[in-house]
């Protein structure tokens, strides 16, 4: 992404933009590659945060493959007040919206552009989030129309990029980390998930992906590392029933490294915020 809308001058002029009232952070949670967790760790990541005692929202910016609903045990309708006003579901005490929730079923979206852009717009302008210290956004993977719609239209406090630590998901990764710096967005960090097995059987770890290269790709990037979530069977199966590992707290099986991360992320936005001075999100 060297020119065009999204190059670095249009990345500085961004940051002037006008405030989503009362959400004091927004984190996005990106990665280059799909599959590699970001909606597990962004759902996981909302709920800690939530039970650490803060006020949270969820947006599942995912608009062809949302699975935020699923991930949180919720097919409720979000309400509509007028056009210009939509109430998101809740869930986990977490305020949530996504595409998943008003096109339920196996229809598949077939959306251009433009189209992707609009519903986008519409969640982080139109959807009620209220008072929130932390509003989390699901990307889908890549680095297209949602990050770019994204990053063009709110001033996003920083970026979780999830890898795992394997070689062909880093060369993904890294494209994200390098989309986020061109155009000005503070990456938080690096989380390695799906970082390590913990066998059951044998009492032995098996590092299923390989281990510890996310960690060197945050190091060669001069990037903190957030920290590294093991491969559970609970983590997956907490997904798939809505019932996320973190909510059963931090002692539940696969669930401490995720509360460190939430941590560390909670650490890391304090730094960003008191370097720029003012953590307030605006929007175009
Ligand atoms: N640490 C983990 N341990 C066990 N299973 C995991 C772990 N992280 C993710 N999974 C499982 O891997 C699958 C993919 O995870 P997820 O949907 O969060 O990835 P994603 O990066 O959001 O995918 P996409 O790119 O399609 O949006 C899911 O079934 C999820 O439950
Ligand atoms: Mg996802």
């Amino acid at each position: 992404m060297a020119s065009g809308p999204a190059g670095p001058a249009a990345g500085k002029r961004l940051q002037d933009k006008a405030p989503i009232t009362g959400v004091k952070n927004l984190v996005a949670v990106a990665s280059g590659k799909g599959g590699v967790g970001k909606t597990t760790v962004a759902v996981n990541l909302a709920i800690a945060l939530k039970n650490m005692g803060h006020s949270v929202g969820l947006l599942d910016a995912d608009v062809y493959g949302p699975n935020v609903p699923v991930m949180l045990g919720t097919n409720e309708q979000p309400r509509a007040v007028d056009e210009r006003t939509i109430i998101p579901v809740e869930a986990y005490g977490l305020k949530m919206i996504s595409m998943g929730l008003l096109n339920p079923g196996d229809k598949p979206l077939v959306w251009r552009g433009p189209m992707l852009h609009s519903v986008i717009q519409q969640f982080l302008r139109s959807t009620q989030w209220g008072e929130l210290d932390y509003l989390i956004v699901d990307l889908p993977p890549g680095t297209g129309d949602v990050q770019l719609t994204l990053i063009q239209s709110v001033s996003v406090s920083g970026a979780v990029v999830v890898t795992t630590p394997s070689i062909v998901a880093l060369a993904d990764v890294r494209k994200a980390i390098e989309m986020f710096r061109q155009v000005n967005v503070e990456i938080l960090g690096v989380v390695e998930n799906m970082s390590y097995f913990n066998c059951p059987h044998c009492n032995g770890r098996i590092d299923v992906f390989g281990h510890g290269e996310g960690q060197h790709m945050a190091k060669s990037f001069g990037v903190p590392f957030l920290g590294e979530i093991e491969i559970d069977p609970q983590i997956r199966i907490g997904g798939d029933t809505g019932k996320p590992v973190a909510s059963l707290g931090e002692d539940a099986p696969g669930s401490k490294s995720i509360y460190a991360m939430a941590r560390n992320v909670v650490a890391r936005l304090e730094v960003v915020n008191q370097s720029a001075g003012a953590p307030v999100v605006q929007i175009l």
